[in-house]
Parts: C-alpha cells; sequence; structure tokens
C-alpha cells in the first residue's frame, strides 16, 4: 500500500531536521484548514448564489465581492484560533488587526486573489506570507520587508494546489487529494523555474499597454515576439505557471493614462499581500522581482499596509532584462 505524504508531515520534518518550534506548525494548520473551507465555499457557492457582489467597497475603494468577505473571515477565524498571530494584515479591512498578545507572527494575506474570475467560476488564489516577530530586544512592527519573510504561499482554488516558499530552503507544491489532504507527489522536489527560454511566457493586461511608460513599452515592442503571451486576471493563477514554465508577469505603472485621473504611477497591486508573496516565492525557486524603479520588491521597505506597488516578476534573466531598461537615465 502507497502513503502520501502529507503537508502536515513534510512540514513537522521540516522543523525538525532545523530544529526549530512547533509553533510554525500550529499556523500552517490553521492557514490550511482555512484554504480548504474557502475552496469548499468556492466550489459549491453558484449553488447557494454566493458569487455575486457583497454591495460595499472596501478600503480600497474597490467594490467586494461577497465570496471575498466569506474567505477574508473564514481566514480570520483560523488565524484567531490557533492563537500563533500577533497581527494580520489583510487586503479586506483597512486597519492591521491584532489578533493574539503572545503570538509570534505577523500575517499578511489577500483572501481572494483574482475576483474577476469569481462570477465565472474560474481560478481565485489565497496568497499569504509570514514574517516573525523580534522576540527579544526592540518591539517590532508589522509594516516589514519582503526580504524578511520566513514563509509564503499561494492557494490556488478551485484547483487544490498549494505553493509553499520557506525561507532559504526553497518551494514546494502539494495537491488536494480524495481525503482533502494537501499531498506532497513523491516525485517531485523543489521546484526552479527553468533557465531555458523555451518555454517562457509573458504575461500582463494587454489592455493597459498604451498607457505604460515609454521604456516599458519599447521593452515589451522587442521582446514580446520570443514569447508566447497568457493572462489569467489573477496574478495567482498567472504567476501560478510561469513557475512552472519561466517567463515574466508584469503589472507596470499606469503613466499614459487619456484620462490622466485613471492613471495609477504606483501600480496596481499591494506590496505586503501580493507582490511580497510572488516575489518571495520567485526568489526561492531562482527567479527575480522588481519595482518601477528597477529596485527588487523584496528590500522596499513599507510604509502603510496597503501600499501599492508596480511589480515584474519571474525568470531572472528576463526580469533583469527589464529592469536594466527601466534603470537607463530617460
Ligand atoms: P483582487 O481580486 O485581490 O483585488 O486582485 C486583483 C489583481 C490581481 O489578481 C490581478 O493580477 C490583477 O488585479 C488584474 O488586474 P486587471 O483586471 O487590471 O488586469
Ligand atoms: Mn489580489
Ligand atoms: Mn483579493
Amino acid at each position: 500500500m502507497k502513503l502520501e505524504q502529507s503537508f502536515m508531515d513534510f512540514m513537522l520534518h521540516h522543523q525538525e531536521r532545523h530544529k526549530r518550534t512547533y509553533n510554525f506548525l500550529v499556523l500552517l494548520e490553521a492557514v490550511q484548514t482555512a484554504a480548504k473551507y474557502i475552496q469548499y465555499f468556492y466550489q459549491t457557492g453558484s449553488l447557494k448564489n454566493l458569487m455575486g457582489e457583497a454591495g460595499i467597497t472596501n478600503v480600497q475603494g474597490e467594490s467586494v465581492m461577497e465570496m471575498d468577505d466569506i474567505a477574508n473571515g473564514i481566514v480570520l477565524h483560523y488565524l484567531r484560533r490557533s492563537n500563533q498571530v500577533i497581527c494580520a494584515v489583510t487586503e479586506e479591512e483597512a486597519d492591521p488587526i491584532r489578533l493574539n498578545e503572545d503570538g509570534r507572527y505577523f500575517f499578511y494575506y489577500d483572501p481572494l486573489d483574482g475576483s474577476s474570475n469569481i462570477k465565472h467560476n474560474l481560478p481565485v488564489g489565497f496568497m499569504f506570507a509570514i514574517a516573525k516577530r523580534n522576540l527579544e530586544g526592540p518591539e517590532d512592527h508589522h509594516l516589514r520587508k519582503g526580504s524578511e519573510l520566513r514563509a509564503a504561499g499561494i492557494f490556488l482554488i478551485p484547483t487544490g494546489v498549494f505553493t509553499l516558499a520557506l525561507a532559504d530552503t526553497g518551494v514546494f507544491r502539494f495537491h488536494l487529494d480524495e481525503t482533502m489532504t494537501y499531498v506532497k507527489p513523491d516525485n517531485t522536489e523543489r521546484l526552479v523555474m527553468p533557465d531555458d527560454p523555451k518555454g517562457w511566457e509573458l504575461s500582463f493586461n494587454a489592455g493597459n499597454r498604451k498607457t505604460f511608460s515609454a521604456k516599458v513599452q519599447s521593452w515589451i515592442d522587442e521582446n514580446e515576439s520570443k514569447y508566447a503571451f497568457r493572462y489569467m486576471g489573477a496574478l495567482a493563477g498567472d504567476f501560478h505557471r510561469l513557475l512552472s514554465n519561466g517567463g515574466m508577469f508584469l503589472y507596470p505603472a499606469i503613466v499614459n493614462h487619456p484620462k490622466p485621473e485613471k492613471n495609477r504611477p504606483k501600480g496596481k497591486l499591494r506590496l505586503l499581500y501580493e507582490a511580497n508573496v510572488v516575489a518571495f516565492i520567485a526568489r526561492e525557486a531562482g527567479g527575480l522581482a522588481v519595482n518601477e524603479e528597477g529596485d527588487d520588491i523584496l528590500e522596499m521597505k513599507p510604509e502603510s499596509p496597503h501600499q501599492r506597488t508596480a511589480l515584474y516578476v519571474g525568470s531572472r534573466l528576463l526580469v533583469a532584462s527589464i529592469r536594466d531598461r527601466l534603470r537607463e537615465k530617460k
């Protein structure tokens, strides 16, 4: 009889090998439980009429879908019950949420990424990042740089694939099996983005193309024909493909919109729970992520919980190529 390695078994042995506490296990147990409940509500949502709008807007001024709300509540519930999180930052709440004063971790999350896919039942993601409190020394703060993260992950929903990056360890994939257990197929090891450009893909909202800076437009003009183009409309899903195929996802600053009030000079994606998540996973898979200035996303010092950033993430050489263009004077 063949028994699969469960995600928790994988984590237990990882923690023991590195002589770490079990607190992190308790937190990840809560996180995977939340992901399974989001999965359940998402799969059955159309039957229960849960895939529409909630009728409110969030702190970003975006209309909240009922599923955004449900997923946010599920995650918050299991985080709170875990007793491991001092403070959580979620896309759906204006202020960071204090959860447990003894908690050792900061938790950043987008409970449902890719909301425009909801009404089509297409893939969305639950994305998260985890930083650790400074237990000795001065009181630290939730606005941490991506380079200080200990882990980041994406649950693809309802696909049932979970990608987890652990600091200085690598990226691993788990799949939901028939018993609703995340398991690691035994033929898979660390995930590394392929060096060979043959399968690389480009991913960006092509409708925005003329609103990008001249530098970005010229880079796209010169390079796009070398690669296949894919865009799902959910960073979680688009980045998921890139991890195995290589290439680059970009959401540049919008600086040339015909209606200037629609410009987004700081980009669209949120640093703490979107850009940092994929940047951290990319780094652990051998890739790179930079912002509009060409600086490393993981070195950005956040100034507010919902800060936005432009994002270029993917295979190291390809991101380095656009980074060099972004850094050119003029
Ligand atoms: P969210 O659904 O959490 O608000 O995030 C949506 C984000 C991201 O997932 C996606 O890559 C991007 O918005 C798509 O934006 P466009 O519709 O502008 O392409
Ligand atoms: Mn999102
Ligand atoms: Mn979201």
